[in-house]
């Protein structure tokens, strides 16, 4: 299969087909999803806590961000390599976001870039798109606002609310937007959004209406426990296993069952 690009996004859409998507952080992962035949990988700023083990996702930096990415796009073939745009690396004007987001392209080798926000952010995803690069938007719960929102709380649950996101998302369309992400909000105005434009929405606490779906790697493999949303579904164990696993090379040490002869040089 070739690399997905923003046209093989539309084509899924257009064909009813759902576009899979998930988060890798490092070369080792990101070789693993690419191989399970994602259609996108982000490189998210998720990585602030799940990699770096901070509280929330405000303190990653570009640099930072740019780093990731560069590891994730060393192993990827086939899948799109979305870079996301870390706290106020597009906030401040729409010449930081352009230059940012290139950033991302030149020097980490992704795709396309994703961007949180609503109608304030538009003038920096139409001069994001003027450049040539590719930008996913990032509506509802949007982390970086997390001070905002006081926490990590549904949203889009009022009528009025919902009249917000449903206009937002049909101005990131209009702002030339590949795909928009639609976090934590209730179901039916996930379907609704979706059934209003014609880029792919990609769910994550969105229920089944998307277009498709992603979700951060550490919670799908069951390996970071210290905050798990009610929209993650764990489809392995690995921190058990993990533990598991050390706890034996740990013991098989001390007991001098490793290294045995089958380990060692003749
Ligand atoms: O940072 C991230 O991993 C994200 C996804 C969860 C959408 O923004």
């Amino acid at each position: 299969m070739a690399r997905a690009t923003i046209q093989h996004f539309r084509d899924k859409k257009q064909k009813g087909q759902k576009l899979t998507l998930i988060t890798a952080y490092d070369y080792t992962f990101g070789r693993i999803v690419d191989e399970a035949g994602f259609d996108g990988i982000l490189v998210g700023d998720s990585l602030a806590m799940v990699v770096q083990g901070l509280d929330n996702t405000l303190p990653v930096t570009m640099d930072e961000m740019l780093y990731h990415t560069r590891l994730v796009s060393r192993a990827v073939e086939k899948s799109m390599v979305i870079g996301d745009m870390p706290f106020m690396s597009y906030q401040v004007s729409v010449e930081d976001a352009v230059r940012n987001a290139a950033r991302f392209i030149k020097e980490s080798g992704a795709q396309a870039v994703k961007i949180e926000g609503g109608s304030e952010i538009i003038p920096q995803v139409k001069a994001i798109v003027r450049a040539e690069i590719p930008v996913m938007a990032h509506i509802g719960l949007t982390p970086q606002a997390i001070y905002r929102m006081g926490g990590y709380k549904v949203q889009g649950r009022t009528e009025e609310a919902g009249k917000i996101l449903i206009e937002d998302a049909k101005k990131l369309e209009d702002a030339g937007a590949f795909s928009i992400v639609l976090e934590a909000m209730p179901s039916a105005l996930a379907a609704q959004i979706t059934a209003s434009l014609s880029i792919a929405t990609i769910g994550i606490g969105a229920g089944a209406d998307c277009d498709g779906q992603i979700l951060v790697l550490h919670d799908v493999l069951g390996l970071f426990e210290r905050f798990v949303p009610k929209f993650v579904k764990k489809y392995a164990g690995l921190k058990t296993e993990t533990l598991n696993a050390l706890k034996q090379y740990k013991e098989e040490v001390e007991t001098g069952i490793f290294p045995s002869t089958k380990e060692s040089f003749q």
